[in-house]
């Protein structure tokens, strides 16, 4: 891909781990449908996956206006008929917009009834971000995913209380000193808060960086 324009960001990360994640998509999500994607950042991700996931809509999202112009530049620099202008959504939040009657105006062309969400995405948001946003994300997952739909994680886990892996001791304690209320979850706590949501846990998928993808479904 060449540039995109000057708010188009880069996240290096992405360019690692979105063919490992597109592989584990392509196998878990509803095959048609609409795809929310929570906290999506760059938007490298989103300009990547949704012409590989077609016929499925993708629908970008994050609070920061700076990611949103992110996304938006990307967009514009890939264009894909399936993506949709970003949105702005904080998972905490108790309603989102795309649960509204009046969607908002990035989506007027898209016919929710048609093709209803089917599946929600999050890519290395909850470990970056206080508790309370994976909280709200699976809130948001019970309230907007019929049942079947799929929601996808993706980021590192500690299992049964302990760090897998020495890079993520370390990761965990400057994501700790960045801010005190982030931090590496444990997988039992996140299958736990998604039980008490009605979502239940499908399987989880060793990644690449000592990361996981974590299936669940509503
Ligand atoms: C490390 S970035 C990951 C972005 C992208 N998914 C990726 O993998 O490159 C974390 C993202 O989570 C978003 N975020 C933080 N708190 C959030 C919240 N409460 N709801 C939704 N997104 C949030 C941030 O704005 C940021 O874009």
């Amino acid at each position: 891909m060449n540039q995109p324009n000057n708010a188009g960001q880069y996240a290096p990360a992405t360019q690692r781990n979105r063919e490992p994640i597109l592989e584990v998509l392509l196998e878990v999500l509803p095959p048609t449908g609409t795809v929310l994607e929570v906290s999506s950042g760059t938007g490298e991700h989103a300009v990547f996956f949704a012409p590989r996931l077609h016929p499925r809509k993708w629908i970008p999202s994050d609070p920061n206006p700076v990611a949103r112009a992110s996304i938006s530049a990307w967009r514009e620099h890939c264009p894909t008929d399936n993506l949709y202008p970003p949105i702005a959504l904080d998972a905490r939040d108790p309603v989102w917009e795309v649960e509204q009657n009046e969607l908002p105006k990035q989506l007027h062309d898209l016919d929710l009834k048609l093709h209803p969400i089917a599946a929600i995405v999050n890519i290395n948001m909850i470990h970056i971000a206080p508790e309370s946003a994976y909280l709200g994300l699976m809130a948001g997952a019970k309230r907007i995913l019929p049942p079947g739909g799929i929601l996808y994680l993706y980021g590192p886990f500690k299992q049964r209380g302990k760090h897998t892996a020495e890079s993520n001791v370390a990761f965990d304690q400057s994501l700790r000193a960045q801010n005190p209320e982030w931090g590496v979850r444990d997988l039992d706590d996140v299958v736990a808060v998604a039980q008490a949501h009605n979502l239940s846990l499908v399987r989880t998928y060793t990644m690449p960086a000592n990361n996981l993808s974590v299936i669940f479904q509503a």
